[in-house]
């Protein structure tokens, strides 16, 4: 009988659409896919290492999934992604893991490995492969888009990095920085846009930095020629991005994102500091001033672009006065949106092994309040600003709350939602604003 299998997947979209490449491998495979891990015969967990609470996540659901053993002794467990690259095979062990059983481990480069380390299970073998690759980019593979609203989908053009920023696990769970050959990835977003899908996001840890030579005929491909190559496939077919380095955030690209309409104005540009001495223990390779600079080239190119980041609250000999420089920065910006996190030291990154994690709890936990306190009255203010605003927005679907209303986002990448008229997912609709509250807008359609 075919196996069945079910993937589940935690952390960053990279990892959602990784998850999306082993689906496609292991279904050429002949394996099914379950609708639950209650009736898959192999469960993967794609799993994420960057803050410690990600981990214990995984830990917490690998111990739930155990019980499921009892009425399958011979389900396989498997754990893929960054903890299985960080961990290794310490994850097999038994009395480390505190008696939970997990039967692979297979990090981010290998799931083209994925069907012989199976067999290897299946014949009573634990199976692991962490190999990391300079080269894989799983270029050739056509994701299989299984949790997708059929509207916007994922492309991964690049893997890796190589920027060390000294919090930071993923250099060390995913390897060398590479780019994806431009070929495959227009053929992929040429493909999902004759599917019926508007909207392409381009996925990688540092997309402008993204950058591959065509040996042939000696051309270089920089992001900013990618994305110009993915916008002209059609008008009607929607580019984003994430995520840029402030570093590498060019002129020329916000020149590209200025001139086609159909590339999203929303920039995610995570400053994780607003001070200069964090910014270098950091090593973000930027000081406060450059990051206002690109904050100011953005407003003069593209004014209509909304800002999003993302801030770490808290890290290592972070003093009151620093902090104060973080809100300041946020009030200079009014960013639009931001994801917000206390520092958690990872083992193996250079602040671990450099700087003391000195800031207590307390002062994490009171310092990140603030700064989420903060981001909702920006948020606020920003959808406040945009009553009375015409947007285009593509429908996505139902709106979550109500049957009547859809849901969908503008350019700037703001949920709006508004009375269903009869639309279809993928429709672009004109939308007036006439509510708001720090999450969403609410609309009406307009002629
Ligand atoms: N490549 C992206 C970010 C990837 S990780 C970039 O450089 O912008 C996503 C976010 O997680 C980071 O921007 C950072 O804000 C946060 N993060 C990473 N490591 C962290 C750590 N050790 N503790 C707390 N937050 C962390
Ligand atoms: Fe981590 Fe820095 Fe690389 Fe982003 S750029 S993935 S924060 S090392
Ligand atoms: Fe997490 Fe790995 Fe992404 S650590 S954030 S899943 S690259």
């Amino acid at each position: 009988m075919e196996k069945k299998i079910y993937i589940e997947t935690y952390g960053c979209q990279m990892n959602f659409s990784d998850s999306e490449i082993v689906a496609s491998i292991i279904t050429e495979k002949g394996y099914s896919a379950a609708e639950k891990a209650d009736d898959a015969d192999i469960i993967f967990i794609n799993t994420c290492s960057i803050r410690e609470n990600a981990e214990q996540k995984v830990f917490n659901r690998l111990k739930q999934l155990q019980h499921l053993r009892k009425n399958k002794p011979d389900l396989v467990l498997g754990v893929l992604g960054c903890m299985a690259e960080r961990m290794k095979t310490s994850l097999l062990e038994e009395d480390q893991m505190g008696g939970m059983r997990v039967d692979m481990v297979v990090g981010p480069d290998a799931y083209r490995d994925l069907p012989q380390l199976l067999l290897d299970v299946e014949s009573g073998q634990k199976a692991v492969n962490v190999i990391l690759s300079s080269e894989e980019t799983y270029a050739d593979i056509s994701p299989v888009r299984y949790a997708s609203n059929g509207v916007s989908a994922f492309i991964s053009i690049m893997r890796g990095c190589e920027n060390f920023c000294t919090y930071c696990v993923v250099p060390f769970t995913r390897g060398k920085e590479r780019s994806r050959d431009p070929k495959t990835i227009l053929r992929e977003a040429r493909l999902l846009f004759q599917q019926g899908y508007r909207e392409i996001t381009l996925l990688g840890q540092n997309v402008n930095s993204y950058r591959f030579r065509e040996d042939q005929n000696d051309t270089i491909w920089s992001f900013p020629v990618l994305m110009m190559a993915v916008a002209e496939i059609d008008s009607s077919l929607r580019v984003r991005f994430a995520t840029s380095h402030p570093k590498d955030m060019s002129d020329e690209l916000l020149e590209v994102i200025a001139a086609f309409p159909n590339i999203c104005k929303a920039i995610h540009l995570p400053a994780q500091s607003g001070s200069s001495t964090v910014l270098r223990r950091m090593n973000r390779k930027y000081t406060r001033e450059d990051y206002l600079d690109r904050i100011e080239a953005i407003r003069r190119i593209i004014p209509e672009c909304a800002i999003s980041t993302d801030i770490i609250a808290g890290f290592c000999g972070e003093t009151e006065d620093e902090h104060q420089e973080t809100i300041s920065l946020m009030k200079n910006v009014e960013y639009d949106f931001a994801y917000m996190f206390k520092y958690s030291e990872r083992p193996g990154t250079l602040a671990a092994k450099k700087y003391p994690d000195d800031i207590p709890e307390k002062v994490k936990s009171q310092r990140l309040q603030e700064i989420i306190n903060l981001q909702n009255e920006l948020s606020l203010k920003s959808n406040q600003t945009d009553i009375g605003k015409v947007f285009e927005v593509l429908v996505e679907g139902k709106s979550r709350k109500s049957d009547k209303r859809v849901s969908g986002r503008n350019s700037q990448n703001k949920v709006v939602v508004f009375d269903d008229n009869g639309y279809k997912p993928g429709d672009y609709v004109q939308v007036k604003v006439v509510e708001c509250s720090s999450a969403t807008l609410k609309g009406m359609a307009v002629k």
